[in-house]
């Protein structure tokens, strides 16, 4: 053990901070990764740590697709992967490849904000679409596409950031289906599709990705760890192939190279089939615990429905204070959240609170919720 690590946005050490989406060390695999990393040195080969593979090593994209094909059931081709350096790596290189400055980029109202950061890099204009319950809302989605003509659509389909909501499967089908109708790229952040609690979310958007224009993203990020800056694309093949020629690729290979040998050890020995389902039920007992210590503490003051997996509660301050303003006592008493303002371009929603249950334990959580129902009781 080394230094104490440092982490952007760690929450103070005496903190129970409902901001960070991020896991907590328990529950990242060090000493499968510690394993894997040394099973892949003793056999390696030094020309594997060469350039590599355009879209990503072949053996770590067959691997990948046996892993998908296993936990979705449907046939994945190897083909359609495309390795990236996570999702917000692969976000940036979707807008890199396939936008100008100045189109239209439709979300969900609200989305995770840091994506608008972004869109704000490429010159995107983004425009936001209400939600109902089940993701978008199909009638303003469909007027939106006709008044602004997307090149994408943003989506996060299963256990939304920061919502918790989950687009149903035939409103996944219409959205494939517009697709192609109005020739506009479905950009799926499917980084949350395999934390689902009692019951799988509807198939993903990249297994779906042959029957119309789709991009998904799936990161490594929440089922291994965020630090391995890992994760693919899924698309039809002939996309897949194209985006090789993106200049950094063809320059530099793709990113994160060794990362993937590590990585395709845990999919090949089956371990992280294996830790899905004990990280699944860790999640689900903190999403519990965060839900049953709010209906204790803070049903007088927050509305919100328990999400059916992912990372995030979306709570709703009752006598309508703004979110903002209450940050910096919650800060003073040891907790925070993420205001809901930030989550939506025109800056709606600023009563909601995201609160995340990924950073700590049932106790933990319940601790933090008593602070924050001090915040709400008595707000300014
Ligand atoms: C919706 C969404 N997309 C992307 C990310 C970041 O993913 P990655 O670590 O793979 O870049 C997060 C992390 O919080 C997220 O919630």
């Amino acid at each position: 053990m080394g230094e104490r690590p440092r982490f952007d946005e760690a929450p103070p050490a005496d903190a129970i901070d409902f901001a960070p989406g991020q896991p907590s060390a328990d529950l990242i695999p060090l000493n499968a990764l510690r394993a894997a990393s040394a099973r892949y040195f003793e056999q390696a080969h030094a020309l594997e740590l060469n350039y590599g593979e355009k879209p990503g090593d072949f053996r770590f994209r067959r691997a990948l697709a046996q892993f998908l094909e296993r936990q979705s059931g449907h046939s994945t081709d190897p083909e359609g992967l495309f390795l990236s350096g996570g999702n917000s790596q692969g976000l940036n290189f979707v807008c890199q490849q396939f936008s100008q400055p100045g189109d239209v980029v439709l979300v969900e109202d609200p989305t995770f904000y840091l994506a608008f950061d972004v869109f704000r890099d490429h010159g995107l204009r983004v425009v936001p679409v209400a939600l109902d319950g089940t993701g978008f809302n199909l009638d303003a989605l469909e007027a939106a596409i006709k008044t602004h003509r997307p090149r994408m659509v943003y989506t996060i389909p299963s256990f939304q950031n920061p919502t918790g909501q989950t687009l149903s499967l035939e409103k996944r089908e219409q959205l494939v289906a517009l697709s192609r109708e109005h020739d506009f790229l479905v950009v799926a952040d499917e980084v949350y599709q395999l934390l689902w609690g009692h019951e799988p979310a509807p198939p993903s958007l990249g297994s779906m990705s042959g029957q119309g224009h789709v991009i998904a993203l799936g990161s490594f990020s929440k089922i291994i760890a965020p630090g391995l800056r890992l994760g693919w694309l899924q698309t039809d093949p002939d996309r897949a192939r194209r985006m090789s020629g993106a200049g950094f690729i063809r320059s530099g290979g793709n990113v994160n190279h060794l990362t993937s040998h590590w990585v395709r050890e845990l999919l090949l020995d089956g371990q992280l089939d294996r830790n899905l389902p004990n990280l699944r039920t860790a999640y689900q007992r903190r999403n519990d615990a965060l839900c049953a210590a709010l209906a204790a503490d803070c049903a007088s003051s927050l509305s919100w429905s328990q999400p059916a997996g992912g990372y995030f509660v979306w709570a709703k301050l009752r006598h309508g204070s703004r979110a903002r303003d209450l940050l910096p006592l919650a800060r003073a008493a040891g907790t925070g959240f993420i205001a809901g303002d930030r989550c939506s371009p025109g800056h709606g929603f600023d009563s909601h609170l995201r609160l995340s249950f990924a950073h700590y334990e049932p106790d933990k959580l319940a601790a933090g919720v008593a602070r924050l129902a001090r915040v709400l009781d008595d707000p300014p």
